[in-house]
């Protein structure tokens, strides 16, 4: 069983995934942790609901990103984390965290990487015409949705989408894609290798 953090900005639909799939027995880990840097985020009222414990790190109330850093780690070094999951995180991660965690940070985009790293993937895949885009999980290293990937599931773009269209028809998969990699690595079946991410 691993310890899992959850690391979500705003509604927690990604999050509220997790939650059943571990209630579904799905994942071999618990919901250790959920930690928000805002408080407002309906992501932290889904992990009240399921008795789930939540943090909230206001950048803006931090003297240095450093400093903020030490907090995250502190939360993540005290309630023991196995693996640490962004889930609609709006806030690049720094590279002590990164390095504390290396390989034990993941991250789900609505996007099939390399292609359209950042924001708004659905609308930059919209803007460069392409008919297929998807979702991917993968892991986090120092770039912008750089790291080796996990999985990625291929999604049709349709003529007559729009953002939100697109946004959506993506989001049913985001669903079932980030349980099914956090049960790949509670189970022990990633490796990487020259910074490639196999599934043995
Ligand atoms: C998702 O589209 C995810 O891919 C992206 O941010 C969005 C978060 O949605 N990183 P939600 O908060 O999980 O509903």
């Amino acid at each position: 069983m691993i310890n899992i953090a959850v690391l979500a900005s705003g509604r927690g639909t990604n999050l509220q995934a997790i939650i059943n799939a571990v209630q579904e027995g799905k994942i071999d880990g618990t919901i250790k942790i959920v930690i928000s840097d805002n408080e407002k985020a309906y992501a932290l009222k889904r992990a009240r609901d399921n008795r789930i414990n939540t943090m909230v790190f206001p950048y803006k109330s931090y003297k240095n990103k450093e400093n903020y850093e030490d907090q995250i780690i502190n939360c993540l070094k005290n309630n023991y984390i196995d693996l640490v999951v962004l889930a609609g995180y709006m806030r690049l991660l720094g590279s002590k965290i990164i390095n504390n965690y290396r390989y034990r940070i993941i991250n789900i985009h609505p996007a099939l990487l390399p292609s359209f790293p950042g924001l708004n993937a659905q609308k930059q895949a919209l803007e460069y015409g392409v008919k297929i885009s998807g979702c991917t999980v993968h892991f986090v290293d120092e770039g912008i949705d750089t790291g080796p990937i996990i999985l990625q599931h291929a999604v049709e773009v349709k003529q007559t989408d729009n953002e939100e269209t697109l946004s959506d028809r993506i989001l049913k998969y985001e669903h079932q894609l980030l349980p099914r990699a956090i049960q790949l690595f509670a189970k022990k079946r990633i490796t990487i290798e020259k910074n490639i991410a196999h599934i043995t």
